[in-house]
């Protein structure tokens, strides 16, 4: 069978990792760093995969098992973390999220990395290297000097990546941001009804560029009149488009409502970076420019950014996330803290297309 990647499952909302991989850190650094009573941990860039072709997934080291009262879920990564290619408590790191994804899904490392960072940086604690896929959780203690409020929250938390118009769960300010919506779910797949090509499985149950465009439509139509604060700025607006390759109505239902593989899957053929229908969505919907809800219900467009990173739409991402969506206290953070956030802002920056850097801006404590 054709193997199909996945990268709306850890891109939209977001994402994380595995201790099937024993040692992650090739290079353990020699400086001890303790702050606030914490151990710092250096990050790494994990080698890359030797075997980056198709196989089966998962495979006999990676079973299915139900998460028990204390393992943290979240609005993504939740299959990872049932098979172990991310830890089966949810509570991952930078490292693991580039072996994880890179094992299951065959997401390239340059890629994953960028993933990794814009979550460890407005999510999770990057000076012990944690973050969780659910909420907040007491195996990661707040920043050093509770720079960023009291708790480090999870991934699941609304405002800063987590956010509005997503495929199967309710906007913040509707309901339930964190479980599987099956009333969202149902109406996207009344776009693949209408607009899907017949596959194995049946007539209409192939996800192709078309359903994607009609079923985004939809899931921003929809949450602009229901939520009163919806808000789509442009990092947030990149998520909701960003999607994937075909996938099949049986493929993400698995995903999505069971939270394990599908049967008889097999991951990309090659390694995953990107795709080109994320710009197709966005230029089939022109009318959806980055912008918010006003007083009045009504959608305005969120202001430029300001020159120069206003030359590309992967500029302007990179701008918002750090003026408005990553802590500014990390910008006068030190030692292995510093060496961590440092590194993580320059994934962001080399992806971005800027000419230059940003130092974190944003709010802290929200
Ligand atoms: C599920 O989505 C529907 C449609 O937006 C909404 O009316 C409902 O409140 C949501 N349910 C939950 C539990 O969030
Ligand atoms: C979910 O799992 C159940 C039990 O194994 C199975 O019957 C059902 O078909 C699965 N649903 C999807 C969408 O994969
Ligand atoms: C960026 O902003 C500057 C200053 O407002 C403006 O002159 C320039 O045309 C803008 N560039 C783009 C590509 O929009
Ligand atoms: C960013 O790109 C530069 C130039 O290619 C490279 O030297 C640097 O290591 C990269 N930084 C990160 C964090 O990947």
């Amino acid at each position: 069978m054709k193997p199909f990647s996945l990268l709306l499952l850890v891109v939209s909302p977001l994402f994380i990792v595995v201790n099937a991989w024993p040692n992650i850190r090739d290079a353990p650094s020699t400086t001890v760093d303790i702050q606030d009573g914490q151990t710092g941990t250096l990050m790494v860039l994990p080698p890359r995969q030797t075997d980056t072709g198709t196989k089966r997934v998962p495979d006999s080291d990676h079973p299915f098992v139900a998460p028990g009262p204390n393992d943290m879920r979240g609005p993504a990564m939740n299959t990872l973390a049932n098979h172990g290619y991310i830890s089966r408590n949810g509570i991952t790191s930078f490292e693991e999220i580039i072996r994880g994804t890179g094992e299951a899904f065959n997401i390239d490392p340059l890629m994953a990395s960028g993933m990794a960072a814009l979550n460890l940086l407005t999510r999770g604690n990057p000076f012990v290297d944690k973050i969780s896929i659910g909420g907040v959780s007491p195996l990661i203690p707040p920043l050093p000097g509770q720079i960023d409020g009291p708790e480090t929250q999870g991934i699941t938390k609304h405002g800063r990546v987590e956010g509005d118009a997503s495929m199967t769960r309710s906007d913040v300010h509707i309901g339930d941001n964190r479980n599987f919506n099956q009333t969202l779910w149902d109406m996207d797949l009344e776009q693949l009804a209408k607009f899907g090509d017949d596959g194995p499985d049946g007539p209409a149950t192939v996800f192709n560029l078309q359903t994607l465009i009609e079923l985004k439509r939809q899931n921003l139509e929809s949450d602009q009149v229901l939520d009163p604060e919806f808000a789509i700025p442009i990092r947030r607006l990149n998520a909701v488009f960003g999607t994937t390759k075909q996938a099949t109505k049986r493929i993400i239902s698995s995903f999505f409502m069971n939270q394990t593989f599908p049967e008889n899957w097999f991951r990309a053929a090659a390694p995953v970076l990107g795709s080109s229908i994320p710009g197709e969505i966005a230029a089939a919907l022109p009318q959806w420019v980055p912008g918010h809800n006003d007083a009045n219900g009504v959608f305005v467009a969120d202001p430029q950014p300001p020159a120069p990173f206003n030359i590309s739409s992967g500029c302007a991402n990179y701008w918002d996330t750090l003026v408005n969506a990553v802590p500014g206290t990390l910008a006068d953070v030190t030692g292995i803290f510093k060496q961590n956030v440092d590194m993580l802002n320059g994934i962001l920056f080399n992806a971005s297309g800027c000419s230059e850097p940003i130092a974190p801006a944003g709010p802290t404590n929200i």
